[in-house]
């Protein structure tokens, strides 16, 4: 069965790091070996550049151009390999968020030097609601850096995640030998030099106590036995098992700007983690094996030019088969719709793709029908779970700054709430509107799209707000009073939940204690 292979031979999966650990780098190596790219920096070319922090037009800019690497395909050794990239600017942390509910594993760069950082934290904590199985790649060994020994209880500790080396170093920095591959029992030696193409000049001992060890690294090769039975007795034996439920994350070491390490870690990518996994939706769980074509929308992207607001949904396949012209039912409307040229990804380029499997992306031409979340199916009425709005970090009213265009500012600001630029919420109170985003740049980015694209003109007030939570109880009376007494503080997010508006930890706390039936989610789904 061509379905049953399809998905078994299909690897979807996102590099998520803190902004300079080297996810770009590793990205680009890996679509190198998979020869789907030739030479370095073509997708260095499209990252956001360090130093537009303030710019958002020049963000904005290259996000536009980024739409061509929002996933990267390609093959390596028979298997399909997605490749989802995630935003590294901070500000557009939600947009990562949503893109790992479309993966079914990742791998988390760390830099060395550095451990583990704020944002590597934050995209654990998503990675662990969802259980995605985590491989770890240590990066940029040429460097100094920590104790690997250090670095590995630090991984475990801040990212709450036990570890198993797969690999191990052979000093670092400037005395930097290689890595001995526990995976493959085999040791890569390291020559530095700045290799932009992949190369296969790596020296392989398979016998970590032949002679030939001591040849090539002479002083080391006492230490890295001494590493390794220390290695072999405190980490378990790597277990699958553990891994596939997000509880174990296999560690590599390797250099990902001399392409050292890579190929370890892409050959026990492809043979450790999951194909497609069964998605649950609201009524039941699809498996990705299942005929009938299901999908989600988990990211839109707008068109960069204002004369043309079309938008690219991207859509997540999670079972059977996607075709070209076939109508699919968009459950949110109850419409059918067809894709004429539904889009693939491959590397750096775009192609129309007349079928697609389960784990495959595929990006659709929308003219403002679809939000976030959304589900496509042949005709069964369902509903994916799982896209979950985060709390933002900060809030504004937002007001009409042109009365004549009310109407414009109003569908500005359904699109691209529903696009996922930011999210919005109604005072119960007042009927105010109130933004919430992740970063102050989205403020910015609306008011510059709304007079753009919807000829509507927004003003902003500040409302003093920490945090937006998602209450959930089953005591009705408490809620009742709840509703009375805190009716200043309540609002709706877009898809009419209730949301609790908190001033401040203290106030969140105080209501806590309060109403200790009353659970508040910092996410919308719990
Ligand atoms: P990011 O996507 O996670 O933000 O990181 P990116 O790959 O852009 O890497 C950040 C910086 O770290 C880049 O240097 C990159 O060349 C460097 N780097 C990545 N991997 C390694 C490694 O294994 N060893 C060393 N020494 N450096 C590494 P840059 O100077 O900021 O950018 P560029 O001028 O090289 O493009």
């Amino acid at each position: 069965m061509i379905l049953n292979t399809e998905v078994k031979r299909r690897r979807t999966f996102a590099i998520i790091s803190h902004p300079d650990a080297g996810k770009t780098t590793l990205t680009e190596k890996l679509l190198l070996f998979g020869g789907a790219i030739h030479v370095a920096g073509a997708v260095k070319s499209n990252k956001i550049k360090k130093g537009a922090t303030s710019d958002f037009m020049e963000i904005e800019r290259q996000r536009g151009i980024s739409v061509a690497t929002s996933v990267m395909g390609f093959e390596y050794k028979g298997i399909k390999i997605n490749i989802l990239d995630t935003p590294g600017h901070e500000d557009f942390a939600e947009d990562t968020y949503r893109t790992l509910t479309a993966v079914d594993s990742v791998i988390i760069v760390i830099d060395c030097a550095k451990g583990v950082e704020a944002q590597t934290r934050k995209l654990m904590e998503v990675c662990r609601m969802r259980n995605t199985p985590v491989i770890v790649f240590v990066n940029k060994l040429d460097r100094d850096g920590k104790d690997p020994f250090d670095l590995l209880d630090e991984i475990e500790e801040e990212l709450k995640l036990s570890v198993r080396p797969l690999s191990w170093p052979i000093s670092m920095g400037p005395t930097f030998q290689g890595v001995y591959n526990m995976f493959e029992q085999k040791l890569n030696l390291f020559f530095a030099d700045d290799k932009q193409t992949v190369a296969d000049d790596v020296v392989e001992i398979e016998d970590i106590n032949s002679e030939i060890l001591d040849k090539h690294i002479g002083g080391y090769a006492k230490s890295l036995r001494d590493d390794l039975e220390l290695v072999n007795g405190v980490y378990p034996e790597f277990d699958n098992e553990p891994y596939l439920k997000g509880q174990l994350a296999p560690v590599f070491f390797g250099s990902a700007l001399n392409n050292f390490g890579v190929r370890e870690l892409l050959n026990c990518f492809i043979d450790i983690a999951p194909h497609p996994r069964p998605i649950a939706t609201e009524t039941r769980e699809v498996s990705p094996f299942e005929e009938e074509l299901t999908g989600f929308i988990f990211k839109i992207h707008a068109n960069m030019d204002p004369n043309h607001r079309d938008r690219l949904a991207f859509l997540k396949i999670c079972s059977g088969v996607f075709e070209r012209n076939k109508p699919y039912l968009h459950t949110g409307t109850g419409k059918k719709i067809k894709f004429s040229s539904p889009t693939a990804f491959m590397a750096d380029k775009k192609s129309i793709v007349d079928t697609a499997y389960p784990g495959d992306i595929v990006g659709l031409h929308d003219t403002g029908t679809f939000k976030i979340g959304d589900t496509l199916t042949q005709g069964e009425s369902l509903k994916f779970k799982g896209i979950p709005s985060f709390s933002p970090e900060l809030f504004r009213y937002i007001e009409n700054a042109d009365p004549m265009k009310f109407k414009q500012l109003a569908k500005g600001i359904d699109q691209l709430m529903d696009e996922g630029v930011a999210q919005l919420f109604t005072s119960k109170a007042n009927g105010r509107k109130i933004i919430g985003t992740v970063g102050a740049l989205q403020f910015d980015v609306i008011q510059y799209r709304l007079e753009h694209e919807y000829t509507a003109k927004c003003r902003y007030e500040p409302i003093n707000l920490y945090k937006a939570c998602w209450i959930e109880t089953t005591n009705q009376e408490q809620l009742k009073d709840f509703r009375i007494r805190k009716y200043a503080n309540l609002a709706t997010d877009k898809r009419g939940r209730e949301v609790f508006l908190a001033e401040s930890p203290y106030a969140l706390q105080m209501a806590q204690e309060k109403f200790t039936d009353i659970k508040f989610h910092f996410t919308s789904e719990f």
